[in-house]
């Protein structure tokens, strides 16, 4: 793993979108993954800039969320669909065509499932992996548990995660239960992985990640160990406990 500690969340951000942009230079056809949530959002701004600048071109890359949550419709302001849109999305030149994210609101979920994952093989798997981390460790929607699934599936979202998300949904009790998670065999597959973590309350998970050095399904990002490319970048906080 390698290791970058950012001073702030602005160069943090600075140093995924470079990383993400040289990707697309060596190759301008990428299978890029993409997270939503909090942390990535200066990364998108960054991103969207050096488009404007016209230095970087989106218009062969292929994008693969990683989830969204279980009954939203994509026109709904606090779907993972709205959120791409708003924050990347409408602002770039990726096609739409080449754009996917989870159907939130289909009808037969497992078919949605399936149809995801066929989706990602047709295109060759992910080429770069952009993630978040839940303070519970998760990565995508693959919450702590017994087992974790390879594939997409449909999950129950953990308490700590409904707690975590309530900031954009009012309360808690607005919180989808349920999203639809591409699984951690689609994220360990991916060729690159570039793990971001901003903020103090992301320090104790990166310290238990990054020093302890085993892997658990308790831990669902310690799978990331097991991986030959992975990039951490994290802001001085998320990395503050760290030995
Ligand atoms: C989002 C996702 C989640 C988030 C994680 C951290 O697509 O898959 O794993 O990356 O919950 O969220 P923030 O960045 O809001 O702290």
């Amino acid at each position: 793993m390698k290791i970058i500690v950012a001073g702030d969340y602005q160069e943090m951000s600075r140093i995924a979108a470079n990383i993400i942009a040289e990707e697309i230079k060596k190759k301008p056809d990428l299978v890029l993954g993409l997270a939503t949530g909090s942390t990535p959002l200066g990364t998108y701004r960054e991103l969207v800039r050096m488009y404007k600048e016209g230095k970087l071109d989106f218009s062969r890359v292929i994008t693969f969320n990683l989830d969204e949550y279980y009954g939203l419709s994509p026109d709904d302001k606090r779907s993972y669909h709205y959120y791409m849109y708003r924050n990347f999305f409408d602002h770039v030149n990726v096609r739409p065509e080449n754009i996917h994210i989870p159907d939130g609101t289909a009808r037969d979920v497992e078919e949605e499932c399936l149809r995801y994952d066929e989706e990602i093989k047709k295109c060759g798997g992910i080429d770069l992996q952009l993630l978040g981390i839940g303070v519970n460790g998760h990565i995508g929607f693959n919450e702590p548990g017994d087992e974790l699934l390879t594939a997409t599936h449909l999950t129950d979202l953990a308490p700590d995660t409904l707690a975590a998300n309530a900031r954009f949904f009012g309360s808690i009790d607005e919180v989808p239960r349920k999203a639809i998670t591409v699984g951690l065999g689609t994220i360990i597959q991916a060729k690159k992985i570039l793990l971001l973590a901003s903020g103090p309350e992301k320090a104790a998970i990166m310290a238990e990640l990054l020093d302890d050095d085993a892997v658990s399904t308790r831990v669902p990002a310690s799978f990331l160990l097991l991986h030959r490319d992975v990039t951490v970048v994290m802001d001085k906080d998320a990395a503050a406990k760290k030995r």
